[in-house]
């Protein structure tokens, strides 16, 4: 069976729609087929600002939110990235083959880092821990949204500059990602991304919201000119976006789409939207507040995933560890 490793930030409160779409309902098809490896990265979070306790609720709030979503601990290995030490010792492994230029070229760090009053060492580095992360594992796909590419570009350069050098050891990963969901974008900003750092909270979609509050938002989001629903990337982003919504969730392709709204306006599909996302999101809403309640168990059932994937990291870091020329202790 192919493997499959992905990982999701524990961030303040709930995921939102370009995570679940993009990728967790990815992650969750897959389980079945696949030897699937999904993480919270906490050491990823702690690249910015943060404090500790909150760290530790938000690690709890992530996971209970990824087996909310349907992941099985009996199907997929749900862990913690910090419960699992090879993480950072691979990082450093793969650092020292990183080029200064190399890791200068990520997009991601100079969007984040112009967001910092300081912009740390581990948040230039961030894209080189993610690569160990995939690399530990020996994935085959990596389930992402689009603003992943970039850093599994890096991921494979790193894997075969590592084979390369010391001999085959990594298998090469491809990132997988669904077109039509690759990029949710923000329900006021329809050019950008729908995220967490965005600056108004009407454009995001959290997974943990009262459906009243996410009927409203939706209703507002911003359409474009004219009054028909056609998908129009260029002309027409705001409208495309929420037609994308609802053929991932109603399962609908988007012709059929244009075909049921056809003359109608606006309200009517919002509206629509809106029922679709509410119908999707009670369900998980439910389970997370569920999980929560029982903490003991929820941190059991990680500290399980975590000791399966210490296994599979630890056997391939033996091997790293060899490969680049490491003295086994006598
Ligand atoms: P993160 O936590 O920012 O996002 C989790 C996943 O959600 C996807 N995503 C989106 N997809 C579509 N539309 C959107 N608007 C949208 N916003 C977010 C992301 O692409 C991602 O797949 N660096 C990663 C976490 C990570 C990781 C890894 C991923 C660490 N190690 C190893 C894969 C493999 C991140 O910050 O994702």
């Amino acid at each position: 069976r192919a493997r499959v490793l992905s990982g999701i930030q524990p961030t303040a409160g709930s995921f939102h729609l370009g995570n679940y779409l993009g990728a967790v309902r990815q992650w969750v098809s897959m389980q079945d087929d696949h030897d699937a490896f999904y993480m919270v990265v906490d050491l990823h979070a702690i690249t910015v600002e943060y404090e500790p306790a909150q760290l530790r609720e938000r690690t709890r709030l992530a996971a209970a939110q990824l087996f909310a979503c349907g992941l099985d601990p009996d199907r997929a290995t749900v862990f913690v990235q910090s419960q699992v030490p090879e993480h950072t010792e691979l990082q450093w492994v793969m650092a020292c083959l990183t080029g200064f230029g190399e890791a200068s070229r990520m997009t991601q760090f100079k969007d984040k880092a112009a967001k910092q009053a300081v912009a740390s060492v581990g948040l230039f580095t961030y894209p080189i821990l993610q690569a160990a992360d995939i690399l530990l594992y020996q994935a085959d796909q990596v389930p992402v949204g689009a603003d992943q590419r970039q850093h599994l570009e890096l991921t494979r350069d790193l894997a075969q500059r590592f084979n390369h050098r010391f001999g085959e050891t990594f298998t090469l990963p491809s990132a997988y990602i669904l077109k039509a969901v690759e990029k949710i974008t923000d329900l006021q900003d329809p050019t950008a991304k729908m995220s967490k750092s965005s600056s108004s909270p009407q454009g995001i979609l959290d997974v943990l919201e009262e459906p009243s509050a996410l009927r409203k938002k939706i209703m507002r989001a911003v359409t474009d000119t004219g009054s028909d629903v056609i998908a129009d990337e260029e002309n027409k982003p705001g409208v495309t976006n929420l037609m994308r919504i609802h053929s991932a969730l109603s399962g609908l392709s988007l012709p059929e789409i244009e075909a049921r709204y056809a003359g109608q306006g606006y309200g009517t599909f919002k509206k629509d939207v809106a029922e679709l996302v509410t119908d999707a999101f009670a369900p998980i809403r439910e389970r997370t507040q569920k999980l929560l309640a029982n903490e003991a168990e929820l941190d059991r059932m990680l500290a399980v995933g975590s000791s399966r994937a210490g296994k599979v990291a630890r056997e391939t870091m033996d091997l790293v560890r060899d490969r680049a020329g490491f003295l086994r202790p006598a």
